[in-house]
């Protein structure tokens, strides 16, 4: 038995796709478990860029499966053009499959989340406006559209019927929009279900089997730890569970089955949308950070907020997921900052000095940060590959990350391209 979970213990965009991608060279199957379109995975094969969204970023050299499974939903428009996107690039596709149970993002769930943001009543949560919400939204109301159901005429006839009643009178009265048409979306998502029958399958039983086999099952997180529907700075969270917990639901595999659980943050902070940041720097050194580390949303193409690195919301995040194995991506992005900080406490607002993670948004808002300062390298990093090439103080950022939390740094990632990581110790 061998599996491997890889999630986000910050805002996302920690470098989940590269490590994805790094570890699928030797994997069996990599699966996405939570999350849909929202994500933005980014690879470089060289100078080549692949942006994965949907898809598994192991879809670019995992020999085995590419598994969309039951806890994702699916734009199945947005599947197709990036499926399109890889065979164009001369990569096969015929290994990647959908659940028969994952949810469907359908037309009036992206209109929904649009017109939501566009509503400026100031609760804008700052969504990518891909429907992620209102999907998971209706499959909670037990009123959702399943992989399975564009592959059955009267079910799925019967389903938009039943959504677009509620959904048009929504359009229309609150938000003053056009509705929507039924039979221009039943003909589309009927020749979708057409076009796509053969990749939606059962994936659960597969899956555990495979792991009962002793095969290398990769689980690739989307979104992160901090924009978690329970464990983030709610409201301003996406819709789902991107914990490792999230891969027993979202896979249909047990807690027991889970083994090396590797939470991947960047060297520093960065967050798209809106929410809480406590450590997020307002000046030209948040600028320069945003430039040197190309801090734009893989997504949205929206400018990345920065910050330092917040070991407080780092320590929440490895006990919620109970990681294992860190990687610290980007360290090399650091390089030439003279002095580096390092939140480990915050002052509450009545002046009180607290080390753990608060579940109050609002309150998150006031507290400041209480920093550790360490001093920084002026060495180019990014061709390092063994620890020991590493700048002394380099390694005594890094040694101070797995202080604080007690958690080894497997892996620190120094540079985009799948090549640039000094690997500490072989996990497969
Ligand atoms: P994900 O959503 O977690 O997969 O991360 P994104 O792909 O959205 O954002 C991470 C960005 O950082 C991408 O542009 C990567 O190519 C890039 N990246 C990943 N690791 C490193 C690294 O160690 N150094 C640098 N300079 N860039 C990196
Ligand atoms: P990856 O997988 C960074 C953010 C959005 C917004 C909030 C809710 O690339 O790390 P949603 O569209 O999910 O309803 O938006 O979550 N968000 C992300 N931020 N990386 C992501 O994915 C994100 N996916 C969603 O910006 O603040
Ligand atoms: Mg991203």
């Amino acid at each position: 038995m061998s599996t491997y979970v890889v999630v986000g213990l910050q805002y996302g965009d920690e470098g989940k796709g590269k490590i994805t991608d790094v570890l699928s060279a030797k994997s069996d199957y990599v699966v996405r478990f939570q999350g849909g379109d929202n994500a933005g995975h980014t690879v470089y094969v060289g100078d080549e860029k692949f942006v994965l969204h949907l898809l598994p970023s192991g879809v670019l050299q995992c020999k085995g499966k590419c598994i969309i499974a039951n806890g994702v939903v699916v734009n199945p428009k947005a599947f197709m053009k990036e499926i399109a996107q890889i065979e164009e690039k001369g990569l096969r596709t015929d290994h990647v499959y959908i659940s028969r149970r994952a949810h469907v993002i359908m037309p009036y769930h992206i209109l929904l989340d649009t017109y939501r943001e566009e509503d400026e009543d100031g609760t804008q949560i700052g969504t990518t406006k891909k429907g992620i919400g209102p999907c998971y939204e209706d499959k909670i109301s037990r009123v959702g559209i399943r992989m399975v159901d564009l592959l059955n005429p009267e079910v799925l006839r019967e389903k938009i019927e039943k959504n677009l009643k509620t959904k048009n009178s929504l359009f229309e009265k609150y938000f003053g929009k056009p509705t929507l048409d039924i039979d221009e979306i039943y003909n589309e998502f009927i020749e979708i279900g057409e076009k796509l029958k053969d990749r939606i399958v059962d994936t659960e039983v597969e899956l555990n089997q495979a792991i009962k086999d002793g095969k290398n099952v990769l689980f690739e997180g989307a979104q992160a730890l901090m924009l978690d529907i329970d464990f983030g700075t709610y409201p301003y969270v996406t819709s789902s569970s991107p914990t490792t917990g999230g891969v027993c639901t979202g896979a249909g595999v047990p807690p027991t089955s889970l083994q090396n659980l590797i939470g991947v943050a960047k060297a520093y902070t960065t967050r798209v949308g809106n929410g809480p940041f406590p450590t997020e720097l307002h000046d030209d050194l948040g600028e320069k950070i945003r430039q040197i580390g190309h801090e734009f949303g893989a997504t949205t193409g929206r400018p990345r907020r920065t910050g330092w690195l917040d070991l407080l919301s780092l320590k929440h995040a490895t006990m919620i997921n109970g990681i294992n194995n860190l990687v610290i991506t980007k360290l090399d992005v650091l390089s030439g900052i003279s002095s580096l900080k390092i939140a480990t406490k915050y002052k509450t607002e009545d002046g009180k000095i607290i080390d753990y993670f608060t579940s109050s948004t609002t309150k998150l808002y006031n507290y400041e940060p209480i920093y550790e300062e360490l001093e920084g390298w002026d060495e180019d990093i990014t061709k390092a590959r063994t620890y020991d090439e590493l700048p002394a103080n380099a390694k005594k950022y890094i040694e101070f990350i797995e202080s604080y939390l007690g958690i080894n740094v497997y892996l620190v990632s120094v540079g985009p391209e799948r090549s640039q990581n000094i690997i500490r110790k072989e996990l497969f």
